[in-house]
């Protein structure tokens, strides 16, 4: 179709949200917990006839593993437990309702094709102790899926089992004991860049590891000159993430690894920012040796808020010996099992495989995406990204919250497809001012600095975060990473449309507007969520938990 035969759209305009007069009938509601409602006798379910025999309860379970009274559980009808957890869905943000572009989170749309298979009896219905022979098709679907991650990562071995990214880290660091172990070496340190996501050092603490932070240069990437200074035969691991945590790509990477590995390191990568390269860079092509994967992030899932996640890994074939086990192998007759105990292996990381519904739905991702169309996902993921830069540049936000590092030359040679640069604009001053123009791109996501906007409009990222919420939209990452003054992490993800992000970059720029005129509309902001501000650190810290369970 030709572009200009298009309808043409008026330009986005947010309209501005109420701040007064704003008692809305979920913040007037008291939240009942799910204890406090119901009646004693009222149930929601009734159990079907017996279709077995009869056996003594005795016989079945013994007395003295049995309670003496029954627990106090909520005694509630089917409508009044259906509208419970549906009034309680309506009291937080979620994806399906709005625009979420948590940076660093990878919050695209979940495709319900992949609810519909993972909810297929086959596989909700598969209970983990059932005999391998029995659940063969499960076991073909997490060798296929092994295959896939490792095609796209580029290294040859897969385990599946770890639960999130920082168990997939935890998997990787302990990996890396158990090599330099077998080697007859011990190495008591790991390198982390001050870019990194708080789950790296959390987990080479958690492991026994001394964590040695690598200064980030200029541009945004690794300072070389640091790493070079600190690398040295104490080393087991340097971890790192490529895009990293400023949605910027270290071009440096090859000289990275070569540093590492000639100390005889390994190199971590943690894949939460896959979703900007898939089918396009490989983590064991740079040269990393231990890559993991957040199947909840770049290959869907519902998540945020606590999971269930997967974090697999990928390993090189030294590390091959040491992965946990059991593992997926396939027999010569075709047939596949659970092999693997008693091996060099560091052990199970969990009790059974993993979680095996994310399989499923990842699977069905990779498969109806084909590597085309991970390829275009994650193109898209970046054009998205640069798109809304763009417009927030156009729009003047960027004057007020500048993008961090953006004299950054990493991206000029971003390795595309094809190995030709994604750009060869020049780098821009590096005044700590953004670049503005074309210069500055990004990856798949973003880090704007609100330090300016602070100083000239009395408001923090914090409060400008708070009035996207009136605005219907879900703030970005606030605050992270932390060597950005008043950090903002914007990641818009390939499934939002064009008019979305247009919305959103005009919300931006009306929260500013508004703070020019009166910067106590930011300040006092949410006025239309269930509750207003919170006190964060209070309610993490001293939670009120009403109800004595
Ligand atoms: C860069 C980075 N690394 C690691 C993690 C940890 O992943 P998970 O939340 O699955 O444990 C995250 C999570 O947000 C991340 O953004």
């Amino acid at each position: 179709m030709n572009e200009n035969a298009r309808p043409t759209r008026a330009p986005a305009r947010a309209r501005r949200p109420p701040v007064r007069g704003t008692d809305t009938p979920l913040q007037r509601e008291h939240a009942l917990t799910i204890f406090e409602r119901g009646a004693p006798g009222r149930r929601a379910f009734q159990c079907p006839a017996l279709d077995v025999p009869e056996a003594p309860l005795d016989e079945l379970l013994p007395a003295h593993l049995r309670r003496a009274e029954p627990p106090r559980l909520p005694e509630v009808s089917e409508p009044e437990i259906v509208r419970h957890y549906v009034r309680l869905s309506k009291r937080n943000f979620d994806l399906d309702s709005g625009f979420y572009p948590l940076g660093s989170c990878t919050m695209k749309h979940n495709p319900r094709l992949h609810e519909r298979v993972a909810a297929l009896p086959g596989h909700a219905r598969l209970h983990p102790l059932q005999d391998p022979s029995r659940a063969q098709g499960a076991l073909e679907l997490m060798y296929n899926l092994e295959a896939a991650l490792s095609e796209i990562s580029g290294l040859p071995h897969v385990c599946l089992q770890p639960s999130a990214g920082s168990h997939g880290e935890l998997a990787g660091v302990l990996l890396t004991r158990a090599y330099h172990e077998a080697r007859g070496e011990t190495r008591h340190k790991v390198l982390t860049p001050d870019t990194a996501h708080g789950t790296n050092p959390a987990t080479v603490t958690m492991a026994g590891f001394e964590v040695v932070k690598i200064a980030t240069n200029p541009h945004g990437g690794v300072d070389l000159d640091d790493l070079r200074a600190k690398a040295d035969t104490d080393v087991a691991c340097l971890m790192l993430t490529n895009p990293n945590t400023l949605g910027l790509f270290d071009p440096n990477i090859q000289e990275i690894a070569s540093v590492v590995h000639e100390v005889g390191a390994t190199l971590y990568y943690d894949g939460a920012n896959l979703n900007a390269v898939m089918g396009i860079s490989r983590p064991g092509d740079m040269g990393f040796d231990i890559v993991h994967f957040n199947l909840h992030k770049s290959f869907t899932q519902p998540h945020g808020g606590g999971g269930p996640g997967s974090g697999p890994i990928a390993v090189s074939a030294r590390i091959e010996p040491f992965l946990p086990v059991p593992r997926v192998a396939r027999g010569e007759d075709g047939s596949f099992d659970l092999v693997g105990e008693g091996s060099d292996s560091i052990g199970r990381l969990r009790g059974f495989q993993g979680n095996y519904g994310c399989f499923v739905r990842s699977y069905a991702y990779i498969c109806s995406l084909g590597a085309p169309g991970l390829k275009d996902a994650s193109e898209t993921a970046v054009l998205n990204a640069n798109y809304l830069l763009a417009r927030l540049r156009q729009l003047g936000v960027c004057e007020h919250l500048p993008l961090a590092y953006s004299n950054a030359q990493s991206n000029a040679s971003f390795p595309t497809g094809d190995n030709k640069p994604l750009t060869n604009v020049p780098s821009p001053d590096g005044d700590g001012k953004d670049g503005g123009g074309v210069s500055g791109l990004c990856l798949h996501e973003f880090v704007l600095s609100g330090g300016p906007m602070k100083r000239a409009l009395k408001i923090k990222t914090l409060d400008l975060a708070k009035r996207l919420l009136d605005y219907g939209y879900h703030p970005p990452t606030v605050y992270f990473p932390l060597l950005v003054e008043e950090a903002l992490m914007v990641e818009p993800t390939e499934t939002e449309t064009r008019e979305t992000l247009d919305g959103f970059a005009e919300a931006l720029a009306e929260i500013l507007r508004e703070a020019a005129e009166d910067p106590e509309i930011a300040l006092q902001a949410p006025y239309t969520t269930p509750v207003r501000r919170l006190d964060e650190a209070g309610a993490a810290k001293r939670p009120v938990i009403r109800q004595a369970l």
